[in-house]
C-alpha cells in the first residue's frame, strides 16, 4: 500500500495524473449496498473519482451484474462486485472508507424512524463485519434513521472495541446539498458559490440549515427563511411523493454521498481546509452526536467546528429539535446495546 511501490507497478502514471511531483495513495473504498437505488449510481460516482484505487461492491443482490457493467469503464480504479454474506469479509479488507447505502427506503406517509426496525438490524450486522475486518476505516453511514443508525454503529465498535469518533459520520449531505439549491433560487445567487451549513440531525425538524450564515448574503424576509427552512427539511418527504412508492432519493443522495466520500479521501490524503457537515459524536451542545461543520483530516475528524452565531429563528429550531433528536440516539443506543 505504499505509495513507493506504486511507482514501480506498471500502472503508476495513472496514479500520478495530474498531480506534478506526487503520487496519489492507493484507496480502497466499499460501498455496503452497492446494488441499491442509492449505491448504484453512488459506485459509478466513485468509479469516476481518481482518488479511488480499489472499489468494492457489496450487496446481498444483484451485484454481479453492477460490477461488471460499473468495471467497464476506463478509469483508475480497479472494481470487484462481493455477492453473499461469505465475501462481506474480503470486500471490507482494506478498506480506507466504507459507505453504507443497505437497507429499505421510505415509501410516502413514512417517516425515516419507521424504517428503524429492518434498517436497525442491517446496520448492526455489517458494523460488526466492519469491526472485524477493517476498524481503521472511515464509515460513511447513509442508511436511515441516520439519527440511530449512527448511534448504533457506535455502540457495536464500542463492544468490538474498536471505536474511534474521529471515523464514524452520519452522511446528512444532501441537507447541505438542498439547501443550498434552493437558497440560490430563492436569493437569485449563483448556485456554485452557495455555502450553507445544516446542522443537527438528518430527518425532519432536527435539519437546521443555518441560512443567517449563508453566502453570498441576501435579503430575504422572515417568511422566505421560514419557506426555505421547511423546505430543506421536507426535501426528502418532496422527493418520496414524487416518486410514489417507488423509493426516496437515490440520484442526488448519490452525488451527495459521493461529495462526502471524496472529502474524506482528500482529508486522509493530507488535503487541508476540507471541510464538511457530518452527524458525529460532538460537545457542540449537550447531545451526545450531533451534525455540525466538520473538519477532516488524517484520522478522519480532526475538529468538530461550532455553530456560529444563530438568528433567533434557528435559536428556537435548535431547542425545538434536540428532544426528537435525542430520543432517537437513544432509540439507537438502547436498540445495540440489548
Ligand atoms: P434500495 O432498496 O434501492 O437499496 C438498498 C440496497 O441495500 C438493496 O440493493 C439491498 O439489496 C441492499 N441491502 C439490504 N440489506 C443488505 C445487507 N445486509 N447488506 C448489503 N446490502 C443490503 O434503497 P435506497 O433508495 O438505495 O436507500 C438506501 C438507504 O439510504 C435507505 O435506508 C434510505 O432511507 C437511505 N437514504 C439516506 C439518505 C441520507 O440523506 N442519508 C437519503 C436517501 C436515502
Amino acid at each position: 500500500r505504499s505509495i513507493k511501490s506504486l511507482t514501480t507497478s506498471p500502472s503508476a502514471h495513472i496514479l500520478r495524473r495530474g498531480y506534478a511531483s506526487e503520487a496519489v495513495p492507493l484507496r480502497k473504498v466499499t460501498v455496503l449496498g452497492a446494488a441499491g437505488g442509492i449505491g448504484q449510481p453512488l459506485s459509478l460516482l466513485m468509479k469516476l473519482n481518481p482518488l479511488v484505487s480499489n472499489l468494492a461492491l457489496y450487496d446481498i443482490a444483484n451485484t454481479p451484474g453492477v460490477a461488471a457493467d460499473i468495471s467497464h469503464i476506463n478509469t483508475r480504479s480497479e472494481v470487484v462486485g462481493y455477492a453473499s454474506d461469505a465475501e462481506l469479509g474480503k470486500a471490507l479488507e482494506g478498506a480506507d472508507v466504507v459507505i453504507i447505502p443497505a437497507g429499505v427506503p421510505r415509501k410516502p406517509g413514512m417517516t425515516r424512524d419507521d424504517l428503524f426496525n429492518i434498517n436497525a438490524g442491517i446496520v448492526k450486522g455489517l458494523c460488526e463485519a466492519i469491526a472485524k475486518h477493517c476498524p481503521k476505516a472511515l464509515v460513511n453511514m447513509i442508511s436511515n434513521p441516520v439519527n440511530s443508525t449512527v448511534p448504533i454503529a457506535a455502540e457495536i465498535f464500542k463492544k468490538a472495541g474498536t471505536y474511534d469518533p474521529k471515523r464514524l459520520f452520519g452522511v446528512t449531505t444532501l441537507d447541505v446539498v438542498r439547501a443550498k439549491t434552493f437558497y440560490a433560487g430563492k436569493a437569485m445567487v449563483p448556485v456554485a458559490e452557495v455555502n450553507v451549513p445544516v446542522v443537527g440531525g438528518h430527518a425532519g425538524i432536527t435539519i437546521l440549515p443555518l441560512f443567517s450564515q449563508a453566502t453570498p448574503k441576501a435579503n430575504l424576509s422572515d417568511e422566505e427563511l421560514t419557506a426555505l427552512t421547511k423546505r430543506t427539511q421536507d426535501g426528502g418527504t418532496e422527493v418520496v411523493e414524487a416518486k410514489a412508492g417507488k423509493g426516496s432519493a437515490t440520484l442526488s443522495m448519490a452525488y451527495a454521498g459521493a461529495i462526502f466520500a471524496d472529502a474524506c479521501l482528500k482529508g486522509l490524503n493530507g488535503v487541508p481546509d476540507v471541510i464538511e457537515c457530518s452527524f458525529v459524536q460532538s460537545t457542540v451542545t449537550e447531545l451526545p452526536f450531533f451534525a455540525s461543520r466538520v473538519r477532516l483530516g488524517k484520522n478522519g475528524v480532526e475538529e468538530v467546528l461550532g455553530l456560529g452565531p444563530l438568528s433567533d429563528y434557528e435559536k428556537e429550531g435548535l431547542e425545538k429539535l434536540k428532544p426528537e433528536l435525542l430520543s432517537s440516539i437513544e432509540k439507537g443506543i438502547k436498540f445495540a446495546t440489548q
